[in-house]
C-alpha cells in the first residue's frame, strides 16, 4: 500500500504519551482503510533530556525537519523545574517552532452542543461557536530587538521589549487568515491597535490591501485588539477567522479558549511557508501542557489531541473529508454522553483515556 505522508509522533512528558496513544490507535483505523502514514516516532522535552541530556536531540530535530509533519504532545514537568533555562523541556518546543518556520498558529475555538453549558458564558452566547484564531508566532514583542534590561543612573531599572513587523510577515500571516476563511464562513477580522502603535498602522494597511488584490471576496473588518477582547465574552459568535499579531493573540486566543469549556478540548496547529511544491512544514499539539497532577492515571482527555490530528490531516495532507468524519465522531460520542473526568457532567458516562478512545474508533466505524 502507498504511504500518503509521514508524520514524525513526538509524544513528550506527562499526559503526552498517553494521549498520544489514542492518536496512534485513530490513525491506525484510517491506515486500515487505506489512508496509510509513515510513522515515526521520538523523544522531546522532559523524556529527551532523560536520554540525551537536552530537551531536543539534534537528531530529532533533523527527523522533524525532513519529515515535516509533527504530531506534539505536551511536555514538562516538576521534574525538570529546576534545569537551566536552556534544558527546560519547552525549549524543545520553542525549537522545533523557530526551526521549522512555524509562523502561523491556528486556534480553533468551538463549542460542541453538548458541551455548551460548559462554557464561562451562557449557553446561548455559544452555541454552534466556531471561532478560528490565527496568530502570529515567530515575530513581534516577543522576538523585537532591542530587548533589554539596563540600569539607570538614578538606581532604577529600565526594561525594553520591541514590537517589530515587516510588511512581508504581515503578507503571510494575512493570507493564511483569509485562505482559512474561504474554506469557513468566509469572514476575517484582523486585530491590532493602530490607535497607539505603528506596528499596528502597518499591519492594518498590509491587511486591507492583501485582502484588495487577492481576497476581495471575503468580508474584512479591522478591530482594535481590547475591543475584540470586549466582543469575544459579548457576542462571540460575530467572528469567524480573526488574525492578529503574537502577542494579543496569545491573550486572544486564551480568552476564546474559555468560551469553549475544557483545555482537554483544545487543539491547535502552526503552519509554516508553503515551499516550491506548496507544501508546508506543520506541527500539531494540544494546547493543554503535560497535566502532572493527572498524570500516569489513565484519565486525561485524550480529545485535544486528537482533534490536532484532525487538523494534521486537513492542512498537512489535504484530508478534509476525513478530518471532517473523525470531528463528526468527537460530536457524536460527546452527544452520546460519554465524558472524560475533566468535562464529566452530571448524568453522563463517565470514560478513561483509552475508553475514551475506543469510543471514538467506534463512533468513526459507524460513521464509515
Ligand atoms: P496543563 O495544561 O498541563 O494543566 C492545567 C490543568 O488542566 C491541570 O489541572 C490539568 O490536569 C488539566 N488538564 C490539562 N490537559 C488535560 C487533559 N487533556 N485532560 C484532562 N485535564 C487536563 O498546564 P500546567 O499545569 O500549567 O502545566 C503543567 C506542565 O506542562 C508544566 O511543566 C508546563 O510547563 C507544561 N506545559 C506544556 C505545554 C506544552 O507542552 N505545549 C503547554 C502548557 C504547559
Ligand atoms: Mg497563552
Amino acid at each position: 500500500m502507498t504511504e500518503q505522508g509521514h508524520i514524525l509522533f513526538l509524544p513528550g512528558d506527562g499526559i503526552g504519551p498517553e494521549v498520544m496513544e489514542e492518536v496512534k490507535r485513530v490513525a491506525g483505523w484510517f491506515g486500515a482503510r487505506g489512508l496509510v502514514f509513515a510513522l515515526d516516532e521520538d523523544l522531546v522535552g522532559g523524556a529527551a533530556y532523560d536520554r540525551h541530556g537536552v530537551p531536543l536531540a539534534p537528531a530529532t530535530l533533523e527527523k522533524a525537519t525532513t519529515i515535516g509533519t509533527v504530531m506534539f504532545g505536551a511536555v514538562g514537568g516538576p521534574a525538570y523545574d529546576d534545569l537551566p533555562f536552556e534544558k527546560r523541556p519547552e525549549r524543545g518546543l520553542l525549537a522545533l517552532r523557530k526551526e521549522l518556520g512555524l509562523f502561523a498558529n491556528l486556534r480553533p475555538a468551538l463549542v460542541f452542543p453538548a458541551l455548551a453549558a460548559a462554557s464561562a458564558l451562557k449557553p446561548e452566547l455559544v452555541e454552534g461557536l466556531d471561532i478560528m484564531i490565527v496568530r502570529e508566532l515567530t515575530g513581534g514583542v516577543y522576538f523585537g530587538e532591542p530587548k533589554e534590561v539596563t540600569s539607570l543612573p538614578d538606581g532604577q531599572e529600565r526594561a525594553v521589549d520591541t514590537q517589530v513587523y515587516t510588511t512581508s510577515e504581515i503578507e503571510r500571516i494575512a493570507r493564511v487568515g483569509f485562505e482559512l476563511a474561504q474554506k469557513r464562513s468566509n469572514r476575517v477580522a484582523s486585530a491590532e491597535k493602530s490607535n497607539v502603535m505603528k506596528s499596528g498602522i502597518l499591519w492594518k494597511k498590509t491587511v486591507q490591501r492583501i485582502h484588495d488584490t487577492e481576497f476581495a471576496g471575503v468580508e474584512l473588518a479591522h478591530v482594535l485588539a481590547d475591543n475584540c477582547a470586549m466582543q469575544l465574552v459579548r457576542q462571540p459568535k460575530q467572528f469567524d477567522v480573526i488574525v492578529t499579531d503574537n502577542l494579543f493573540g496569545d491573550i486572544l486566543s486564551d480568552v476564546a479558549a474559555m468560551l469553549t469549556g475544557s483545555l482537554g478540548m483544545l487543539p491547535s496547529a502552526s503552519l509554516g511557508a508553503p515551499d516550491q511544491h506548496g507544501r508546508r512544514k506543520a506541527m500539531y499539539e494540544p494546547v493543554h501542557g503535560s497535566a502532572p497532577d493527572i498524570a500516569g492515571r489513565g484519565i486525561a482527555n485524550p480529545l485535544a489531541c486528537i482533534s490536532s490530528f484532525s487538523m494534521l490531516l486537513r492542512y498537512s495532507f489535504e484530508r478534509g473529508a476525513e478530518a471532517d468524519m473523525l470531528d463528526r465522531a468527537i460530536t457524536r460520542v460527546l452527544d452520546e454522553g460519554y465524558r472524560t473526568a475533566d468535562i464529566m457532567q452530571s448524568g453522563a458516562t463517565r470514560v478513561s483515556t483509552s475508553e475514551m478512545g475506543s469510543r471514538i474508533l467506534d463512533a468513526l466505524d459507524r460513521l464509515a
